[in-house]
């Protein structure tokens, strides 16, 4: 489940799972940058909003090793005992935040990120698509601030633009969803894809 800041990711994995579950699957779910002890230790790092001097490079690498640890101890296991995994953020994020908004560029953030995760790339991602003025709007309600949401919002334009982008490369991969619907309706979206594939 992909998508910029405060696009309503938890409700609709939160549903997703409840689906999945009564079509009787074991359902692991995982959120990025996180999900180990390692992986939640390089979160604190990466998202400390202190450390403003952290470099694009080190920034993307930070991502990678996280994930890296994610698919290691949880994704992959996962997957080879037949589960199904929902992750909260996958490598898409880093394409776009750190490809394309840092500007570190696609082809070089995907060649590190496929050390990270070998053959698991999802079978399928949903964008949750959401104009970056009100998914920020939406996070300085909830919370402090991290690092990330500390960035200016052309920034966020940039992301939000970004994931589009995304899609349109892989539009077999990528479900692009208006985020500002009503969440029954984000939610029938996407069963009836995870149903097709699953069908299928
Ligand atoms: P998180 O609190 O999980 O944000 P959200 O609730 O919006 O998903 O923080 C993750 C932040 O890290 C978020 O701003 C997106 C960013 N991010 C990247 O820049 N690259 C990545 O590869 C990932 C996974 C996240």
């Amino acid at each position: 489940m992909e998508g910029p800041d405060g696009s309503g990711k938890s409700t609709q994995i939160a549903l997703l799972r409840e689906y999945l579950e009564k079509t009787g699957y074991d359902v692991i779910i995982t959120r990025e940058p996180g999900g180990t002890r390692i992986s939640e230790d390089i979160r604190e790092t990466i998202l400390n909003p202190e450390f403003r001097e952290m470099s694009p490079v080190t920034e993307m690498m930070l991502y990678a090793s996280a994930r890296s640890q994610l698919v290691a101890e949880v994704i992959g296991p996962a997957i080879d005992s037949g589960k199904a995994v929902i992750s909260d953020r996958f490598v898409d994020s880093s394409l776009v935040y750190q490809g394309m908004a840092r500007g570190l560029g696609v082809d070089t953030v995907f060649e590190i990120n496929k050390v990270a995760i070998g053959d698991y790339m999802p079978d399928v991602t949903f964008l949750l698509d959401l104009p970056a003025e009100i998914g920020i709007s939406r996070k300085k309600d909830q919370k402090e601030l991290d690092r990330m949401e500390l960035e200016s919002l052309e920034f966020h334009k940039k992301v939000a633009q970004g994931f589009r982008d995304m899609a349109s490369r892989f539009p077999e991969r990528i479900k692009t969803i208006d985020a500002t619907l009503p969440i029954e309706e984000i939610c029938g979206i996407i069963k009836s894809r995870v149903k097709e594939l699953l069908d299928a």
